[in-house]
Parts: structure tokens; sequence; C-alpha cells
């Protein structure tokens, strides 16, 4: 079977024979590649039944083992072990910080939230996790970041916080960011001073650090 460029990121992120839980798992093909393909014990949930019945007609399908689904809202309900993989993607922050709230979490998350990075960033450091790993990927025309929650506490800038402390060193990745604050930016009524000199700030420093890397490569 094959996965999309997104799913394939996350799925390579998960070391063989783990057990892992994904949350909103939709049509359950990332559950059932790495059941499949890694030999992982994989609990698939949704908060919606009628994605939950394609998930359960895709494991008969694909004569998936090893992979149960479970309707709930977020984790609720599910006894997590330190070991776990848990998987978030394709959701917003808002909402992966109302999965994420108030649970016992184990050691690895893997996220691809689909907006305000920063702020799930900040949730997560405060919450004891530090970046191992964050891959900046294109799927069908659209560029998503996948991020690697590890246990364990890191001192962060600002920076990092706003800007990814492992992604930043990708240039595709500050050219993508760089304009697009350009085009905020751009839009922005002349009038919001502070927004202005912020977006100034932010802007200086993705092309400052595009300069570096430019006369490192
Ligand atoms: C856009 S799909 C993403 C599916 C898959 N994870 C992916 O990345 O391709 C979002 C899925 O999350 C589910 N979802 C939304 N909020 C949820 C919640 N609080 N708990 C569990 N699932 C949720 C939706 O029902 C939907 O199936």
């Amino acid at each position: 079977m094959k996965l999309s460029a997104r799913l394939k990121t996350i799925a390579d992120m998960i070391p063989n024979d783990s057990s892992i839980i994904d949350v909103g798992c939709d049509h359950g093909l990332l559950a059932i590649y790495l059941s499949l393909v890694k030999n992982c014990r994989s609990l698939a949930t949704d908060i919606n039944a009628k994605a939950l019945e394609g998930a359960n007609k895709n494991i008969i399908r694909y004569k998936a083992k090893n992979v149960e689904t479970k309707l709930t809202d977020g984790l609720d309900d599910i006894v997590i072990k330190p070991d776990d993989y848990i998987i978030i993607a394709g959701m917003g922050t808002k909402t992966i910080i109302h999965i994420l709230k108030n649970k016992k979490l184990s050691d690895n998350l893997i996220i691809a939230s689909q907006n305000h990075l920063s702020e799930l960033r900040k949730f997560m450091f405060d919450l004891g996790y530090r970046i191992d790993n964050e891959l900046f990927i294109e799927d069908r025309a659209k560029k998503y970041i996948v991020i690697h929650f590890k246990k364990g506490k890191q001192k962060y800038t600002k920076y990092d916080i706003l800007f990814g402390p492992i992604v930043f060193h990708n240039r595709e990745y500050l050219q993508f960011e760089l304009s697009k604050l350009e085009k905020i930016k751009e839009n922005l009524p002349g009038h919001h001073l502070i927004s202005h000199l912020k977006l100034n700030r932010y802007i200086n420093y993705l092309k400052r650090e595009l300069k570096r890397t430019n006369y490192d490569n």
C-alpha cells in the first residue's frame, strides 16, 4: 500500500516493532501500514464513527494484524504506556492541545499540526518535552512540518519556539517562512506599527540565517 508523503514521513519516524496510538486515524491507513511494514501494534482511534467504520474496512481489506480501533475523543479512556508512540496528524493545534492536556503521556509523540506551531512547541516544552526531530515536507503542493517530541528538558529561545530549533536549519523551510511573513507584511495596513516592527524583526532574522547558510554551502 502507498501512503501520502506526509504519512510516509511520519511512518519513517516510528521504529520497527513499536506500539503506537494513532489519534484521529480517519481511514486508518497509517496504523495499517505500520502494522504491515514495521510490525507495529497499533491502536487507531477517532471521534467520528464513520471514520472508524472506514478504518475497520481497511483493516480487513489489507489483512492487517495487530490493529485495534476505538471510538473516543482524543486519548480519553486509553491506557498509555511510556514506550507507546502517540501520533496526532491532520488536526489543528487547538484540538491537539485539547487532546493532550491533563493526560499522562508517553515518552514519544509524533505530531503534524496544521497550524500555530509555535503555540504547540511552547505547550509541549512546558509539559517537559524536547524536540528530537523536525521535518519540513511537501505533499501535493502543500507544506507540512512533522515534529518528534521526546520526553526531556532542553533550553529553547523565543526564536526556537517561533521557527523550530531543527527545521530552522532547512533552507527550503526558511525561504517558505520568509515569503509567508513578507506576504503578511505586504497585506498589513500601514498603521499597524507594532506588528510591522515585529514582522521586520522576524524577516531580518530569517534573511540573516539564509545569508549565513549561503556562505556555509
Ligand atoms: C484530517 S483527518 C486526519 C487523518 C489522519 N490522521 C491524517 O493525518 O491523514 C482528522 C481526523 O481527526 C479526527 N478527530 C478530530 N478531532 C478528534 C478528537 N478530538 N479525537 C479523535 N479524533 C479526532 C477526525 O474525525 C478526522 O478523522
